[in-house]
């Protein structure tokens, strides 16, 4: 079967083309046909071993997300049957409860192979049957940006109609957090970077939104949007360059789902600010598979439909990789198997 891995070295030029024997299902795993695949930040990172020794070894199979059609299941296996559509999860071994160290490591796309392949082989466990609605396309952006921004709105942070929620960016993690924030009734700014940009996520709900070039102290420009409350929540992508601004329009008591580091990863901030404002700043890495069904739910309840950016071809992997680097992606970047 096709494969793409990093073989022989790290590096994007050990990223290849490359074949592999078609696994079978053992007892309790089943194999999967892959539909779709779809990119996060995370990916270009991975092939340049950006996460150390938690990265895995060579060969390694890249991105996490996917979706695929169970082609056989093995003995034992109860939680899916041969035709079922399913997502494999982010995580592998991460089902419920809270993150520990075995839980937070054993994720797709490195150290385990991900989905970049004409065949999976997984655990029964770290399978979820997708809504039908969905193309195969937008159920393949599900597994990691979709999931963690339900994270941070629903499972680690709940969020109330009426909070007023600010989010950076529009880009995989940030449209599926105003998609969410809208579903629960609160009040969405978006910081983007362009009018166009404004426009496209206003249409999908935002409620306020702010060019952060043509407005690079946005943090003073969020006093008219919230009448001088500030955030009960701000959707952090940014990282080291947003920090900043971010603690400064954040409401007393107020929270900072820390999740993204797209400016830097270093922070410089007023610790004065989270001490006497009561801030609480609360990581978010990704999330379970309890949290990844109760998801699929709600967007089968609502009939919630991920914004696909582009689509790309199973060889052009690294052309698909480059558009997402580049920046200028709106939702997902996806590909086609
Ligand atoms: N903690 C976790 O579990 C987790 C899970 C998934 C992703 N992440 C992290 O979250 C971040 C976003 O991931 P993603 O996959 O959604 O990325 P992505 O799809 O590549 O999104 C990038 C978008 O973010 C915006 N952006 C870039 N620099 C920015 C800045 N300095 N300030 C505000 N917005 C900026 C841009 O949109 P505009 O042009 O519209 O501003 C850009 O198109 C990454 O750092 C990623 O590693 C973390």
């Amino acid at each position: 079967m096709r494969v793409f891995q990093i073989e022989g070295d790290w590096g994007m030029d050990h990223l290849k083309l490359s074949t592999r024997p078609v696994p079978s299902a053992g007892p309790g795993q089943v194999v999967l046909k892959m539909k779709a695949s779809s990119l996060n930040y995370r990916d270009l990172l991975v092939p340049l071993r950006g996460y150390g020794s938690h990265t895995g070894s060579l060969p390694l199979i890249p991105l996490s997300d996917g979706v695929g059609v169970v082609t056989e299941v093995g003995a034992g296996v109860t939680r899916v049957a041969v035709g079922d559509r399913v997502c494999p999860i982010f995580s592998q071994r991460w089902i419920s409860g809270e993150p520990d160290l075995e839980r937070l490591t054993q994720t797709l796309g490195g150290p385990v192979d991900g989905t970049m392949t004409e065949f999976m082989c997984l655990s029964e466990q770290g399978v979820s049957k997708v809504p039908a609605h969905l193309s195969d396309l937008e159920a393949a952006t599900l597994p990691c940006a979709a999931l963690t921004a339900w994270s941070a709105l629903v499972t680690v942070l709940p969020t109330r109609p009426g909070d007023r929620v600010l989010v950076q960016g529009c880009g995989g993690v940030a449209l599926f957090a105003v998609s969410f924030a809208k579903l629960l009734g609160a009040h969405v700014t978006v910081i983007t970077s362009s009018a166009e940009r404004e426009a496209r996520v206003r249409a999908l709900g935002a409620d306020a939104t702010i060019n952060y070039r043509q407005t690079p102290e946005w943090a003073k420009a969020t006093r008219d949007i919230t009448g001088g409350r500030g955030y009960d929540l701000i959707v952090e992508l940014g990282g080291e360059k947003t920090l900043p601004q971010s603690l400064r329009c954040v409401r007393p008591g107020g929270v900072l789902a820390m999740i993204g580091v797209l400016s830097g990863g270093a922070m410089s901030a007023a610790l004065g600010l989270i001490v006497t404002r009561q801030v609480r700043m609360q990581g978010i890495t990704v999330g379970n598979r309890d949290g990844f069904e109760a998801m699929l739910r709600a967007i089968d309840q609502h009939r919630l439909q991920p914004v696909v950016d582009r689509v790309f071809a199973f060889e052009e992997l690294k052309a698909a990789m480059a558009h997402l680097q580049g920046g200028s992606q709106f939702g997902k970047v996806c590909i086609a198997h």
